[in-house]
């Protein structure tokens, strides 16, 4: 039992640093997170689903105590089944490195989990329709801190439309737990000028979620 525990971990990224903290609670998130994880693949909620090669549930520590939540899987996410590896994605892992962590400490997902095609912004209607899905991550995981990239993301949770540029960095209350709103990382691609913001706003996020 053990070793197919392992075997999960190591496939959803997480490195033996974690395999030797495993308890019995991590062993049970990780078998809520395959189950969501069958269930999404299954989900024909909305029309995303008839474009998809795959859903993309997102990967990390099931005990991380900050979360990051993107848009929506683009192209590459799509045919690899993980969250955040093309281009927009390796920004985010070398920023989150660049504070002395690594990305496997935490928990990586978007707020939609199938590509929509051409990449184009979900709809508030495909935002609602998957929302539940990661309503129940982050019951599951249980972070201390969401880190919302992008103006799309932080719609989803907030319902109403965000100035992304006016309101990063910004700690803000929601369900008891605290979203911190920043740029989302294909931004600081087309921008790099920017990528300081982004990585102001990151280290809050892992900061606050690791401090007691
Ligand atoms: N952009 C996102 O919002 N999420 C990903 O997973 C990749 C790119």
């Amino acid at each position: 039992m053990i070793d197919k525990y392992l075997k999960v971990l190591k496939e959803i990224g997480i490195d033996e640093v974690f395999m030797e903290t495993a308890n019995h609670e991590s062993m049970d998130k990780v078998k809520l997170l395959e189950e969501l994880g069958k269930e999404i693949q299954e989900c024909k909620k909305c029309d995303l689903y008839k474009h998809r090669k795959q859903a993309v549930l997102g990967e990390g520590n099931p005990n991380a105590k900050l979360m990051f939540v993107g848009e929506a899987p683009g192209a590459d996410e799509d045919r690899l089944g993980r969250p955040f590896v093309g281009r927009a994605g390796q920004l985010l892992t070398k920023l989150i490195e660049a504070t002395g962590h690594k990305r496997e400490e935490f928990y990586i997902t978007n707020v939609n989990k199938c590509r929509p095609p051409g990449n184009r912004t979900p709809t508030p209607w495909e935002q609602e329709a998957c929302f539940p899905f990661l309503e129940r991550q982050i019951e599951i995981i249980n972070p201390k801190i969401l880190c919302l990239l992008g103006a799309a993301a932080a719609r989803a949770f907030l319902k109403r439309p965000v100035s992304i540029t006016k309101e990063r960095g910004e700690v803000l209350n929601w369900n008891g737990k605290k979203l911190i709103l920043t740029l989302h990382p294909a931004y600081i691609l087309r921008n790099p000028s920017a990528e300081e913001l982004l990585f102001e706003d990151i280290k809050k996020a892992i900061d606050l979620a690791l401090s007691d």
